[in-house]
């Protein structure tokens, strides 16, 4: 099979096929994703979660992204794979977040992953530029949990709303190709992807009209020990084995039918 560029990524958002992504932290599971037909590899900060038994993001470091990035792409081929900017390595200038994301390039990855809204845009532009593809992350934000108050869902509000969709034009406009929605209202999600010509939407807690679907793999194979969220679907639950699960969430992510309603705000 192609790799999956940024190329096929605009191709299928075009056509209205669902982009199928899920995190990965090592090889034997990049190759096992891989083999199962996820589209995008997402080494997450969340490896300080689910790896490190963290309770936020916060003290995961370029160190420990660049590893996991070198691990998922020893394992892995086709999927396009997407490293995460921890805490800290970009927010400063554009010119600090073009120095972490080379060797996180470097390592392996694709195209990398920042956290922020409209005031990141110059960052974004900055990266794309200099040849660096960018997803970007707005609606919770994990990185941001002291300022938010904990992990809640973000765009309740009329006015929180109006927020979130001038961030992802302002973030579209500056180049991103993709952007994370996580744990906004369904109904803001599907408008916000509407009023978009090219970046691709994917939903964490975002309803089923995004472009494409995220989980950790940690939550989807139901073997984090922490409180399971709303958006969390455990793929296991009927399944044989944990390719069989992987492939479930393909095909769900595909015929649209994950996320439910149960799992949507
Ligand atoms: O780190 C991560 O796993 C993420 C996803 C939840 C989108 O950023
Ligand atoms: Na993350």
């Amino acid at each position: 099979d192609r790799p999956v560029t940024l190329h096929e990524l605009a191709k299928m958002r075009a056509e209205g096929r669902k982009i199928a992504m899920l995190t990965c932290y090592d090889a034997s599971f990049a190759a096992l994703l891989e083999r199962n037909g996820v589209d995008v590899l997402l080494v997450g900060d969340s490896l300080g979660n689910v790896l490190q038994g963290q309770s936020t993001t916060l003290p995961v470091t370029l160190e420990h992204m660049v590893y996991h990035t070198q691990c998922v792409a020893r394992g892995s081929k086709r999927p396009m794979i997407v490293a995460d900017m921890p805490f800290g390595s970009y927010q400063e200038s554009p010119q600090q977040a073009l120095r972490n994301a080379a060797p996180l390039m470097a390592a392996g990855a694709h195209m990398v992953k920042l956290e922020g809204g409209a005031y990141m845009a110059e960052t974004v532009r900055f990266l794309v530029e200099r040849g660096i593809p960018v997803c970007a992350h707005i609606g919770l934000t994990p990185q941001a949990v002291n300022q938010l108050g904990g992990y809640r869902v973000q765009g309740r509000t009329e006015e929180g709303a109006r927020q979130l969709i001038s961030d992802a034009l302002a973030l579209e406009a500056a180049g991103a190709a993709l952007v994370v929605l996580e744990m906004v209202p369904a109904s803001v999600a599907a408008e916000l992807t509407a009023a978009l010509t090219t970046m691709a939407t994917i939903g964490i807690g975002a309803g089923k009209d995004t472009d494409g679907q995220v989980l950790v793999l940690h939550d989807m194979l139901g073997i984090f020990p922490g409180r399971k969220a709303r958006f969390v679907r455990n793929f296991m639950d009927g399944a044989s084995t944990i390719d069989d699960a992987v492939a479930r969430y393909v095909a769900a992510v595909q015929d649209g039918s994950f996320p439910a309603p149960e799992h949507t705000y």
